[in-house]
Parts: C-alpha cells; sequence; structure tokens
C-alpha cells in the first residue's frame, strides 16, 4: 500500500492520506509529562516512530473554550495533533469518570468508585469530541487505533457519524469480571459500546475471558466463534496482546551519558551496600505503602541485612487533582518515615523516597545497577517497569526481579520471584530470596527472562495488533 503521512499544518490532514491514527488520552511530551509518566505513553510513541500515521490526544491544557480542530505539529519525527479540554472536561472526564470511577473498578478496587452523572454526562461529551475530530481526519482506509478506558465510547460515536472504518481499541489495565465491574451504574452502555470496536485487545488471558463473560451477560451479541462477537451487524473480536518493551532502547538509554551518570551515582551513593529500586507512579493500585512496610518487615526479621541493603523508590506524582492519589501520596510518607526512623542509624537511611519523575535515560541507569527490583502492584494490567528492569540489567551480574503475581506481566515472567503484595511474608521471603541469590541463579533466571522480553517486544505487539485489525473483516 502507497498510503503517505501527515504533514504538519492542520486541516492539510484532511487532503492526506493517512495510514495509522493512533488515539489516547495521553500523549507522551504533551502538556510537560515525562516519559516516566506511564507505560502507554512510551509503548506508542516507539510504535508510530517510523510509521505513516498520526497520534490525537489531550495536549495536557486546559482552556476555556478550546478550538474544535486539533493543533497538528510534528514532535520526534511523529505528527500530534492535540486537543484542549475545558476545565469541566478535566474535572469530569479525566479526573472523574475515568479516574475516579473506571480506573478503580477496573483495578477491583470498588470501594474506591465513586459514580456522579455529571462526570459520566462530561466523559461522554469528551468521546463525542474526540470523535468528531478522528471522523473529519479520517480517509477511508485508515486504521483507527484507539487505547486505554478514557477512551471507551469513541468507535460508537464513530459508527454514529457514519465511520466504517477498521477501528481497534487495546485495554492497558485490567479487565475485572462482571461481578466486579457490574458495580457501575450504566455499565451495560459501556459493554455495549466495545462491540463498535472490530478487534479489543486486552493484556491476558485472564483479562480476554473476563470481557467474554461480560459481552455474553450484556446479552446484546451473539457469539460467531470462540471469541469473536456479532452485534449490530458486525463482528468484533477479543484477543490478549500482552504489550512489551524496546528492549535495544533501554539497553541504548542505560548506556547513554544520562544513564551512566545515574548508574555511577547510585552506586557511589549506597557504597558497598546492595541497591533494591521501586519505580512506579504514586497510585495507590501500585501497592508502594505495603511494600515498603514489607522491606521494614524484612529488615526487624533480618537484622543481619541492616546497613547492608538501601531501598530506593522513585515516584512520580499522578493525578494530584484526585482525592485518594493524594492519600496515597500521604500513606506512602509515613510508611517510610515509620521505617527510617524505627531501623535507620544515623549514618544509614534503609529507604530513600523521591517524589519526581525522572527522564528515562535516568531510570535505566538506575535499573542497570540495581541488585534487586520491587514490582509489587495489587493489581496491574501489565506493568512495563518488570520488562524494563531486566532490559536493562547484564549478564554479568544480574539483579534479580521480585514481581506481584497481579501484575498483567507475572503471566510471562516465571522466573521471577512471584509474590502476593497482599503477603507481606511472602515479600520478605522473596527480598531475602533476591538479595541471596547466587550468581548462577540470577544469570539463569535473566537469560529466560531476557529471552523472552526480546521475542515478545514492542515491535511483536504492534505488528500483531495491526496484522490482526488489518484482518479483522
Ligand atoms: C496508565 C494508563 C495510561 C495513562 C498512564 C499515566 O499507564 O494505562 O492510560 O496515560 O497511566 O496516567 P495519566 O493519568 O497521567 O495519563
Amino acid at each position: 500500500m502507497e498510503l503517505c503521512g501527515p504533514r504538519a499544518g492542520g486541516r492539510g490532514l484532511r487532503r492526506q492520506l493517512i495510514r495509522l491514527i493512533v488515539v489516547s488520552n495521553r500523549i507522551a511530551g504533551a502538556g510537560g509529562k515525562s516519559a516516566a509518566a506511564g507505560g502507554l505513553a512510551v509503548a506508542l510513541r516507539q510504535a508510530l516512530t517510523g510509521r505513516d500515521g498520526v497520534w490525537l490526544g489531550w495536549s495536557g491544557a486546559v482552556s476555556e473554550a478550546p478550538a474544535d480542530e486539533p493543533v497538528v505539529k510534528m514532535v520526534d519525527g511523529v505528527a500530534h495533533a492535540t486537543l484542549d479540554l475545558t476545565p469541566a472536561d478535566r474535572r469530569e472526564y479525566y479526573a472523574g469518570f475515568a479516574n475516579r470511577v473506571l480506573w478503580p473498578t477496573m483495578h477491583y478496587r470498588v470501594g474506591l468508585t465513586q459514580f456522579s452523572r455529571v462526570d459520566y454526562e462530561g466523559y461522554r461529551r469528551v468521546n463525542r469530541r474526540f470523535a468528531a475530530a478522528i471522523a473529519r481526519m479520517a480517509r477511508p482506509k485508515d486504521l483507527i487505533w484507539v487505547h486505554d478506558y478514557h477512551l471507551i465510547p469513541v468507535a460508537a460515536e464513530l459508527r454514529a457519524l457514519g465511520v466504517t472504518n477498521r477501528i481497534g481499541y487495546f485495554h492497558h489495565i485490567p479487565w475485572p469480571p462482571i461481578e466486579v465491574l457490574g458495580v457501575l451504574p450504566g455499565v451495560g452502555q459501556l459493554i455495549e459500546a466495545m462491540t463498535a470496536y472490530d478487534l479489543v485487545g486486552v493484556q491476558t488471558a485472564v483479562d480476554e475471558g473476563n470481557f467474554i463473560r461480560a459481552l455474553l451477560q450484556g446479552g446484546r451479541v451473539s457469539r460467531v466463534g470462540r471469541a469473536s462477537f456479532s452485534a449490530g451487524g458486525r463482528t468484533c473480536r477479543v484477543r490478549a496482546f500482552p504489550i512489551g518493551v524496546d528492549p535495544g532502547a533501554v539497553e541504548r538509554e542505560a548506556a547513554s551519558p544520562a544513564g551512566r551518570r545515574m548508574s555511577s551515582a547510585m552506586r557511589r551513593s549506597v557504597g558497598g551496600r546492595k541497591l533494591v529500586v521501586g519505580v512506579d507512579r504514586l497510585d495507590y493500585s501500585k501497592g508502594i505503602a505495603p511494600r515498603i512496610e514489607a522491606f521494614g518487615e524484612f529488615l526487624s526479621l533480618h537484622p543481619e541485612w541492616r546497613r547492608k541493603v538501601t531501598y530506593v523508590q522513585i515516584a512520580s506524582p499522578s493525578r494530584t487533582d484526585v482525592r485518594e492519589y493524594r492519600d496515597v501520596g500521604n500513606r506512602v510518607d509515613e510508611a517510610v518515615s515509620r521505617v527510617n526512623s524505627h531501623l535507620g542509624e544515623p549514618d544509614w537511611a534503609p529507604i530513600r523516597l523521591v517524589k519526581k519523575a525522572y527522564p528515562y535515560a535516568a531510570i535505566c541507569g538506575l535499573y542497570r545497577v540495581a541488585d534487586a527490583a520491587l514490582v509489587t502492584p495489587m493489581r496491574d494490567g501489565m506493568n512495563l517497569v518488570a520488562k524494563e528492569f531486566v532490559a536493562a540489567q547484564t549478564q554479568d551480574d544480574p539483579g534479580a526481579l521480585i514481581l506481584s503475581r497481579f501484575a498483567g506481566a507475572a503471566f510471562r515472567m516465571r522466573e521471577a520471584l512471584i509474590v502476593n503484595p497482599f503477603d507481606s511474608l511472602d515479600m520478605v521471603e522473596a527480598l531475602r530470596a533476591a538479595l541471596e541469590m547466587p550468581l548462577e541463579e540470577r544469570r539463569r533466571r535473566w537469560m529466560a527472562l531476557r529471552a523472552d522480553i526480546g521475542l515478545r517486544d514492542i515491535h511483536w505487539w504492534t505488528q500483531t495488533y495491526l496484522r490482526a485489525l488489518t484482518r479483522a473483516r
């Protein structure tokens, strides 16, 4: 196919043949967000690099009267088309329905879900605006690939506007069982909206099973294959596509001057101690406070490790306009202060907490020199930190990965030390095993993990998904 990509410059987009329109709420680099802000942004940048296409999303800015037409500019060879949100959009769609309702529910935290009709209406309104912008720029053969829970109704809105293109959706976060999701008022509408997609991608086989059960219980589809459903005269397919990373890029970042600066600064600053790292968005789903408590328990139960290990937790602030996110920040502060004040010494703080986002290279440099990583979310769609940590490590002296069984990554990363993050003793035991693991065993585990992330990398993910979407009809 000889379709060409968009040129920068507003309405010019309409006249061009566009191969791939990627749509997501967050665009890497927009709104001053660094790459460390989230795995999705990093993955999509890599998916679009070197392809003809455009990436449409929120500019990160809020304005009273945003234009309907997106602003288009080229960023590192990728055309970005961005829309501003109004203050009400941000409050109702982003902070409200997306992050106070869908995020907790999809992460099995129904107790945190705060539904409001106003927020739901705001969510629908912004999805209509996104759909209208896509409809104006789409050419008949373009593939449209929508990402994540902020934008579930986009395809249904596009169909209502008469768009017949192939439209795919990828759900980056968990899809919980209908018994959990069912608490949402109006859930039937959301599930039905999913059938407007030709292809729904999820992270794991469990998410796929949960999604299929939700569709079947919704009652408005008929099953035409194991994972294909017909609804409204169209067919919607579901399949798991576990997202990966770009291991080569991680290696390059770790070896870059900024990566090496971070590696040597860390080594110098911990001296001869072992270094354990955690890198997360400051989010309750990541289990940062329980992990810190478990680290304290480890030092209490294994006093021989005191002064011999330092745990560095990077927590990048996230969604601070949502109360639960401010609360989790306070809980993490309290946990760190408890452990450091009870178990630390004047010349040694067991935990260093930094609430900042760092450039990707610095994070990769940190991973490279760590002896162990704690990746222990209470629930996570995939978790790319686990994969990036493995990619940044080297064969001569690889560190050990402690990974929650409730992260999608645990499905394939079986050579990690798999833990239940609700069980602090399990984490204590894993920390001991990680820090005492002989070099040979660390190498054996690392080689198996590294081989798999190389096989199922970000390029595999993009190509496999887009091939399936192209063949979806
Ligand atoms: C997760 C979500 C993404 C989101 C990212 C950062 O990775 O799956 O959709 O972009 O978190 O969160 P934020 O609210 O800052 O976009």
